[in-house]
């Protein structure tokens, strides 16, 4: 069972997983992060930025993110390896070589997935693994129907997943097709799982993700498979769970000796 923690707020929630992050990083300078894109993590990215000013140090530190689109030109703002330069490696004052993003160039794009694959494994993994949630389900670009044992491949968004993401473009007919993305197998040889969602747009996704039936139709339940995951939400993005009452219980009796 996931450990389900609300906050009072999006910034509350992304100041624990960042205080948790800085405290790794403190311990053990090579930690490798796995790192998500999307509108949920930026506030724990702008928290961890917060600790890099404040003298934590980043640059022994690896990062690996869990996909990328197809096709979009270099440089493309929206891409996400520029996103994760511009939010994580500049922010944070990482070394850019310890910042892998799988390769979404259409030339040699069938042998990205396994590329990716080899990086990871020959660099011992991920310690911990920041996750969104879209209102697909999907986890990475998971979308419905991946098998829980997927590595990283190329996939087709759905078109509400593309809808979703129109934001970032200036139009929706912009929105890459394909992508590269980690799959939920790879996602789950990760360490420590933790999926922030805020807001009521994601109420659903997240009910089904924690307590509803393990099922590749619901990519994000996978997370139930893994030893230790942390759920961080916002009061809105917890309110379709059923044992809410009882994460709150557990949560405000949880031992002090116990971090996330
Ligand atoms: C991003 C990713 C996606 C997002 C999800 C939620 O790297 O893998 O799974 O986490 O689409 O997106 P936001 O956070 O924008 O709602």
């Amino acid at each position: 069972m996931p450990e389900v923690l609300v906050l009072d707020s999006k910034e509350d929630g992304a100041a624990l997983v960042a205080g948790h992050i800085a405290a790794l990083v403190r311990e053990h300078p090579s930690t490798t992060l796995g790192v998500a894109t999307g509108s949920t993590p930026l506030p724990v990215y702008s928290a961890l930025g917060e600790h890099a000013s404040g003298g934590l140090d980043f640059s022994r530190a690896s990062a690996f993110a869990l996909d990328e689109y197809v096709g979009l030109p270099d440089g493309h703002p929206e891409s996400y390896r520029a996103v994760i330069d511009r939010e994580v490696t500049q922010r944070l004052g990482m070394d850019p070589e310890h910042v892998h993003v799988p390769d979404g160039s259409a030339i040699g794009i069938e042998t990205a997935g396994d590329r990716y694959e080899r990086a990871l494994i020959a660099h011992g993994g991920v310690d911990v693994q920041l996750l969104g949630i879209g209102s697909t389900g999907h986890l990475g670009f998971n979308e419905p129907g991946s098998s829980f044992a997927s590595l990283t491949r190329v996939k087709t968004l759905t078109e509400q997943t593309r809808r979703d993401n129109a934001r970032f473009f200036s139009s929706l007919d912009e929105v890459p097709m394909h992508c590269v993305t980690q799959g939920l197998g790879t996602i789950l040889r990760a360490r420590h799982l933790v999926l922030l969602a805020f807001g009521e747009g994601k109420a659903d996704a997240v009910a089904a993700a924690v307590e509803g039936p393990v099922s590749s139709s619901m990519p994000g339940s996978a997370i139930q498979l893994h030893p230790h995951v942390t759920v961080v939400l916002d009061p809105a993005a917890a309110s379709a769970l059923q044992h809410g009452d009882y994460y709150r219980w557990a949560q405000d009796n949880k031992p002090d000796w116990q971090g996330i």
